[in-house]
């Protein structure tokens, strides 16, 4: 049996029956061929292990960034799997091209992004994402979806419901601006008070990605020093009536803006009001900077992580009535 400690950001040490690393679309399908249903990672910053598994892992390693086509305005770019998202971030921003500048430092890898639908500060992959190049697990035989066919939402894809466990992303299409790009940053506080703060008014695209980079080091703690995976939770999303009616008994409740009958509610803030942030049980606990985020002070079982989830949940339904569900994959 093989840890899986150094293939998971939470850096719990379960076991699997095997760990292979794919760097080749021909590797990739004859890995699936020989292997009966693999846990397939990227980065493993997006998932939690809770017990050992006879399963084997497959990590996906393709590299490669390569423009594919432009037109006056934009660029397409292809961009394989195995590359980590930031880095793909940076060469965007070396180039001048924009579109993905506020998703700067997310964690993970390339061929998870489309899966989760990676977003932050108002952009989220799904758009500039042209397609997905995949591999269907069982046949090994290979397969495109275009942006619409992978019905994309708030952190979600087909890949996350119909299509779970079905195919592995080889490599992914972006669109990028090479000018006229469209700087999303205003509805965010975070981001205009820290560009202001600067003095920058009119922010390029380095600005934004600078300003998210900064607000993302001071909130969200950097795996390598306290294990994490990011945001635990989803955001939940509830109906405008259950809103206003929270909304009488907590004045203070936040929103974002959703639909025209739904709101999506902050689940840190629930998590927060619950007094959780900053609590440390049993060498797992609840970031002090931002509720969202589970931290591993230093154990090797991933169930005490996933048991205080459990216990989050339960009271943030105690006292809101809101069943938060979980971002990261439980294993
Ligand atoms: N808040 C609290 N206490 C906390 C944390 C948050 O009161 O401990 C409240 C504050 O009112 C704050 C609001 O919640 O204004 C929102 O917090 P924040 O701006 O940090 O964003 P978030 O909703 O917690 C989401 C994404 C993040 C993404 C940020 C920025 C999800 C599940 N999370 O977090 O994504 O970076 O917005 O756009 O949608 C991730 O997916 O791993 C991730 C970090």
């Amino acid at each position: 049996m093989y840890s899986v400690k150094n293939y998971n950001t939470f850096k719990v040490e379960h076991c699997v029956s095997a760990i292979q690393e794919v760097r080749s679309l021909l590797q990739l399908k004859q890995t699936l061929l020989a292997f009966e249903r693999p846990i397939v990672l990227g980065g493993g910053s997006n998932v939690l292990f809770t017990q050992d598994s006879e399963q084997p892992v497959l990590i996906v390693d393709i590299k490669g960034i390569q423009i594919t086509g432009e037109d006056k305005s934009s660029v397409s770019v292809n961009i394989g799997a195995g590359e980590i998202w930031h880095d793909v971030v940076i060469w965007a921003l070396e180039n001048q091209l924009g579109g993905i500048e506020n998703l700067s430092l997310i964690p993970g890898k390339c061929g998870a992004a489309p899966i989760q639908n990676i977003g932050a500060y108002g952009v989220e992959l799904s758009d500039c994402l042209i397609g997905v190049h995949c591999v269907e697990r069982e046949s090994g035989k290979e397969f495109y979806f275009t942006n619409d066919e992978c019905l994309f939402n708030y952190r979600d894809s087909i890949f996350k419901n119909a299509w779970k466990d079905k195919f592995v992303i080889a490599n992914i299409d972006l669109r990028l601006t090479k000018k006229g790009h469209h700087i999303i940053y205003s509805s965010y506080g975070d981001i205009r008070k820290r560009l202001r703060s600067l003095g920058i008014e009119k922010p390029s695209i380095s600005d934004v990605s600078n300003a998210v980079i900064e607000i993302r080091k001071s909130k969200l703690p950097d795996p390598l020093y306290l294990p994490n995976a990011g945001s635990f939770f989803k955001n939940p999303i509830i109906s405008i009536s259950t809103f206003t009616m929270l909304k009488k008994e907590f004045p203070n409740l936040p929103n974002y803006p959703h639909t025209e009958s739904h709101a999506k509610i902050p689940a840190g803030w629930l998590i927060d009001q619950c007094n959780w942030k900053g609590i440390m049980v049993d060498k797992v606990g609840v970031h002090n900077k931002q509720a969202l985020v589970l931290v591993n002070h230093g154990t090797k079982n991933g169930s005490k992580i996933l048991k205080l989830s459990q216990l989050i949940q339960e009271s943030v339904y105690r006292k809101f009535g809101i069943q938060l569900e979980c971002e990261v994959n439980i294993i």
